[in-house]
Order: C-alpha cells, then structure tokens, then sequence
C-alpha cells in the first residue's frame, strides 16, 4: 500500500489542499471524494453514523478510524476509545486531531477487547470479499466484552448495476454483487488496487447467524444503506 489515502488527509490536515481524492471501481467510473468529508463534525454526519455514536457505550474500538472523526466525538462526550487504521497517514493524522490512542494496526491483529466496535462509512469495506466475512466477524466477536456491541454500516448496491432503462446488467454466475475492486488516485498517484465489499443485510444477518452473532437492523439510510447492530 502506498497510502494515498494517508498522504490526502495529512495534506488536507496541515492545510496542504488543493485537490480531492478520485476513487473508481470495476462497475463504475470516476467519481470524487472530496478531502472535507474525511473531517466531518458531528452535524455534518449521516444519521446512520450520529445513531451509532448515539449507541456508543463502554470502551469503544474506532476500526478504520481514518481522521478520527468519531473517535474524537466520542472521547470528548468521556468515553475510553482506541482508534485504529492501517493508513500511517491516517493515524498521524487523527493524533494531531487529539485522539489520545491512536494506533496503525490491522483490525486481524487486534487482540483487547471492548465494549463497542465501531465499522463506519462502508465498515464492511474492511472485509474486502465475500468469503473473508466469517473470518473478520469471528474475529471481531472475539474482541467482545460481556454484552458488547459491533455497529457498523453498508449499502445494498445493487442499484449500481441498473442501466438506463431501468433493467439489471448483473452476471449471475460472477462473484456477490457487493465484491468491487477500488481504485483510488490523487495528485496524479495512483494507490494500488483495493478489494472493497458492499454486503446488503439479508446477506450480512446470514453470516453473522453463522458465527453465533445476532444482528439486527438499526436504521435504514436514504440510498440502500443501513445500520447494524451485532451482539
Ligand atoms: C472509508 S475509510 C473510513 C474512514 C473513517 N472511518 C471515516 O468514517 O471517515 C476506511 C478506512 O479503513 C481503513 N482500513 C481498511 N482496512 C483496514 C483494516 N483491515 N484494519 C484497519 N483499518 C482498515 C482504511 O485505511 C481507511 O482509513
């Protein structure tokens, strides 16, 4: 990894902005991502994330914290929160923001445990494919306290692949509809290619079933998107 990602928020951060961040992925064309929405404030949120900081509880693990956005919302309302991402950028990032502990670590190499986890703006993004889920999910339900909590959020995207005429392009027999491959590219640098997974909840509910979490609907968002909450 190059860590684009990394180098835009530090830029944005130390006032070095001059452009956004241009993302694409296999069945979509170039679309932008502007550098402001990465440092949200709280009103500036979607519900479905103000809802999940409204259920935060405990000891709070932020995994993809990226600028620290809700990890800083979080440690100032006097919750204990670790943030954690595996940009470098990112976390210097969200240390200069203030998050007290912040740390560059893979969500698989996360060993304390907590009791809330946080997965947003597509957290299962971090899943990357399809078949990897089972594998995460049991992983973050080892990181639960007694009565702990997974928030996280994703879309539905199946409108993606509607064409003008309103029918649907997508090949049946290729791999789950959410599996995209993300590219990202910004001051003319390209990152290296991401896998990075949209899981609809029906399909999310089922796997979570699979590993003896239970998951239940939160909130449904505007555009195909929802909050689960998983104990
Ligand atoms: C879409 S960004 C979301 C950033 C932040 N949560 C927000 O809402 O602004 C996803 C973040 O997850 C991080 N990430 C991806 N895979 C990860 C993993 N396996 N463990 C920890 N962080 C990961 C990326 O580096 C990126 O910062």
């Amino acid at each position: 990894m190059k860590d684009i990602f990394g180098k835009a928020l530090l830029d944005y951060h130390n006032g070095n902005y001059t452009e956004d961040i241009v993302t694409s992925t296999n069945i979509s064309s170039e679309d932008i991502l502007p550098l402001s929405y990465l440092f949200r404030c709280y009103a500036e949120m979607p519900k479905l994330e103000q809802k999940a900081l409204q259920l935060a509880k405990g000891k709070v693990l932020d995994v993809g914290c990226g600028a620290g956005n809700h990890s800083l919302y979080l440690q100032e309302k006097g919750l204990e929160v670790k943030a954690i991402d595996i940009s470098q950028g990112a976390i210097a990032v969200a240390k200069q923001r203030g998050v007290l502990l912040a740390e560059v670590l893979n969500i698989l190499d996360e060993t304390e445990t907590f009791d809330t986890v946080f997965l947003l703006m597509n957290g299962t993004g971090v899943f990357q494919e399809l078949q990897q889920v089972s594998k995460h999910l049991k992983h973050l339900k080892s990181l639960l306290n007694t009565n702990g909590q997974i928030l996280i959020d994703s879309s539905d995207i199946t409108y993606m692949y509607e064409d003008e005429d309103g029918g649907f392009w997508m090949d049946t027999n290729a791999n789950y509809h959410g599996e995209l491959d993300y590219f990202i590219s910004y001051k003319g640098e390209k990152e290296l290619p991401m896998k990075w997974l949209y899981l609809d909840f029906d399909t999310l509910k089922l796997a979570c079933e699979s590993v003896g979490l239970q998951c239940k609907l939160v909130l449904e968002g505007e555009h195909f998107d929802y909050l689960a909450r998983l104990s």
